[in-house]
């Protein structure tokens, strides 16, 4: 990737959403790799400092931390507040969690604050960010959407429901800005390194490194308007595509149903 035409066309400011874990950590850590300062935005304001530091000193950019939930119903104006003159060029909206369970035994709360973190607040910030890019002709944004995007999955309904809204969010996003300058990538990794499955309550089995899953989606960023990580993977969407939904259901379900933790 070419540092200086990343920074001209993404630059000067990227906003990562699900900084202080996983793969919104190693995002903020190859994007300030590329030279873009880094807004870094989750809860865990300690781990978000100390991100910030790092970045700073290996890299030479800068950082702003902006602790802020993102299932609070007004946590725009916080991180707008936050970034006000900054020229944000590149969002990456990645936080996220998942629940394991069905539906109806799972916690309603939980299932709502679900939505509001992994469709509303990705919504709503690529509508404020995505704006002035489009204004101004250039910017990126990225989707956090998943494999289970592309298929109704039992015992992570809710969950996968909201990746396929991220997908196909981020797909209509694409197309509605081609030839505007503002790119918009869906990046769909199956089973990654980070705490996703600790909070999931589920086994991670043969994750992928997220620094790979990272090095793909801002690769093909501009390029594509769809990534999925890994050649398993790309081979799941291809034969859930393929064949009818009742199929993937089922070997999703019982896939589950296996890696859930008593
Ligand atoms: N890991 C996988 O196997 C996998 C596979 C496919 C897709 N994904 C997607 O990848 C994305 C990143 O997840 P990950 O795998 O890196 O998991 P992770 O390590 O658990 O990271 C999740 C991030 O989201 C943030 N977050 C959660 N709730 C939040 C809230 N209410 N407000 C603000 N930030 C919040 C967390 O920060 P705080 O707790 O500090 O707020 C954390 O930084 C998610 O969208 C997930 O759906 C993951």
């Amino acid at each position: 990737m070419n540092r200086n035409h990343f920074k001209e066309k993404y630059g000067p400011w990227a906003l990562v959403t699900g900084a202080s874990s996983g793969i919104g950590l190693e995002f903020s850590r190859q994007i300030a790799a590329l030279g873009l300062n880094v807004i870094l935005v989750a809860r865990r304001k300690e781990r978000l400092l100390s991100l910030a530091d790092t970045l700073e000193k290996a890299h030479g950019v800068e950082t702003l931390v902006v602790p802020t939930d993102l299932s609070k119903e007004d946590f725009l104006s916080g991180v707008q507040d936050a970034t006000k003159g900054l020229e944000v060029g590149l969002l990456v909206n990645n936080a996220g969690f998942g629940t394991t369970g069905t539906l109806l035994e799972n916690d309603l709360e939980t299932e709502i604050k679900l939505l509001h973190v992994n469709c509303r607040a990705p919504l709503i910030l690529a509508h404020a960010y995505g704006n002035p890019m489009k204004t101004r002709g250039r910017g990126g944004i990225i989707f956090l959407s998943s494999v289970v995007g592309f298929t109704a999955v039992p015992l992570w309904s809710n969950y996968a429901a909201s990746k396929a809204y991220d997908l196909f969010l981020s797909e209509a996003m694409n197309h509605e800005l081609k030839g505007q300058g503002v790119d918009v990538l869906a990046l769909c990794p199956g089973t990654t390194e980070a705490e996703f499955q600790e909070v999931a309550n589920t086994k991670q089995v043969m994750p992928m490194p997220a620094a790979v899953v990272v090095r793909l989606g801002l690769k093909k960023l501009g390029h594509k308007s769809v990534a999925v990580p890994g050649i398993l993977n790309r081979l799941t969407v291809f034969f859930v595509q393929l064949f009818p939904r009742l199929w993937s259901r089922s070997v999703f379900g019982k896939a589950i149903a296996q890696l859930r933790k008593p």
